[in-house]
């Protein structure tokens, strides 16, 4: 049975908290795609294939002409920052695209100017920005949905979604107020410091029915209170934090060596960066929130639980270093004690000279592009098909988390078949096995 999809009419805006590396990347990649001048390279909605039917049937379409997603040319792009800085100015101080390249959409990128962020120092104590809204926390989100209204109408949109590319905040944990919505809502009204910023955009998007993704490792959506309302207003929610770089690498590899049955002693991880992102993550709080997102990636895959002789004993170490000369150009280097047959040693050394917000870019984009698709299926609360691109993905309460970048994107290709009233695909192919066999 075909899930019913609204059609990807009209026009689609993305809104964007935190206009900086990854934003300003996404927001430059796209209009120079648009103008044919580069390739959507690591988006999956836009370069992905997908399998359908059994293997001898050879149909393999791109996912974009497969289901229904919004065309890159009916985007419009918006935000909020802290710093009033345009689109085009904030991507020449991330240095991560060429100037030629940016030059070359200067127009469309200068034409993009954030709004007043909804910030409290507290959660990002090493930002100094003062375009800010003034209020109360409840005031503050009245403002957020007044922006997201105006920049619908303004814009002519027909639908709108939110995707966090804000800093990380500071580490915290839900606590009574995040529990209901009911309390939430009392919590914003007594305007209560332990609502964090992002929860104030992500109740202002949930509240109007706009899809909210969260690039960031703060918990943001993931409190009872914000799946509540997700549910009660039929809005798709996915987080947390976008995989990258390092836990990019972790999930390919750490499935492999599980599916092999090698054992693993040690995963010693460090990382250089110098970009704005390094810089919040300096502050041992907000290292804090990262830390907890990364670290649960290992456990995860290997589940020492149920593998003891295996990964009882593993020791899993993050580093972050804050090092401005490689800016955007992140650095990592891992070692990895792994033992095989008979209990022998081995190493493992990965050194990924990596480009952060490049890899960061294709997710944020592909995250919008299904969220939206998602809306439009009639899909609401945490939406586990999107863990691929996430960290540390949200999930139901209890449920243990799905970190093998393989099984996630099973799980993503297998939703899309769902949707579309295709087979899934258990790789099972016995049923096709027989029937070669027999008109041999
Ligand atoms: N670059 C990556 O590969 C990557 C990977 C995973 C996660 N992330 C996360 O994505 C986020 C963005 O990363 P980045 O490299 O673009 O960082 P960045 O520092 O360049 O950009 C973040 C922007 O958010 C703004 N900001 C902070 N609080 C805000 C608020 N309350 N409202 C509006 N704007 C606010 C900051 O002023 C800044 O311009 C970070 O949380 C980062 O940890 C990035």
């Amino acid at each position: 049975m075909k899930t019913n999809i609204q059609p990807a009419q009209g026009k689609l805006g993305i809104l964007i908290p935190g206009l900086g590396a990854v934003a300003t990347t996404l927001i430059a990649g796209v209009a120079a795609v648009r103008k044919g001048i580069s390739q959507p390279i690591g988006s999956l909605t836009q370069m992905g294939t997908i399998r359908l039917g059994k293997r001898t049937e050879n149909r393999i379409p791109k996912i974009k002409d497969f289901v229904p997603l919004a065309d890159l040319n009916d985007i419009v792009f918006g935000g909020w920052d802290v710093y009033s800085d345009n689109v085009f100015e904030a991507a020449t101080h991330a240095k991560v695209l060429e100037a030629g390249l940016l030059h070359s959409v200067k127009d469309e990128l200068e034409a993009i100017v954030p709004m007043k962020a909804a910030f409290d120092q507290n959660y990002a104590k090493n930002l100094t920005g003062t375009h800010v809204k003034t209020g109360t926390r409840l005031e503050l989100a009245q403002q957020v949905m007044e922006d997201i209204e105006n920049f619908k109408a303004t814009h002519d949109l027909d639908r709108v979604v939110i995707v966090w590319c804000g800093s990380t905040e500071i580490y915290y944990e839900a606590s009574e107020i995040h529990s209901t919505l009911a309390k939430f809502e009392e919590a914003l009204a007594n305007d209560d410091k332990l609502i964090a910023p992002s929860m104030i955009y992500a109740y202002a998007a949930l509240k109007l029915g706009v899809p909210f993704a969260n690039g960031a490792p703060n918990l943001t959506v993931d409190i009872p209170a914000l799946v509540e309302l997700s549910k009660l207003n039929e809005t798709p929610i996915a987080g947390k934090d976008f995989k990258t770089g390092q836990t990019l690498m972790k999930t390919i590899l750490a499935p492999g060596l599980a599916a092999r049955s090698l054992g693993v002693a040690g995963w010693f991880s460090t990382n250089i960066l110098g970009n704005r992102d390094g810089l919040v993550l300096d502050d041992p709080d907000n290292f804090k929130t990262k830390e907890v997102s990364k670290l649960g990636v290992l456990e995860d895959i290997f589940r020492p639980d149920a593998n003891p002789e295996l990964y009882g004993d593993i020791f899993h170490k993050i580093r972050i270093n804050y090092y401005p000369p490689h800016g955007d150009n992140k650095e990592s280097w891992d070692n990895i004690d792994i033992f095989g047959w008979l209990g022998y040693k081995m190493q493992i050394k990965i050194n990924f000279l990596c480009r952060d917000s490049i890899l960061a870019a294709p997710i944020a984009l592909d995250l919008a592009l299904f969220i939206d698709l998602a809306k439009r299926a009639g899909m609401s609360g945490i939406q586990e098909w999107l863990s691929f691109y996430l960290k540390s993905p949200q999930t139901a309460p209890g449920l243990p988390a799905e970190n093998d970048i393989f099984k996630q994107l099973m799980k993503l290709q297998n939703t899309l078949r769902h949707m579309m009233g295709e087979d899934l695909i258990t790789h099972l192919g016995l049923d096709y096995y027989q029937e070669l066999v027999d008109t041999l």
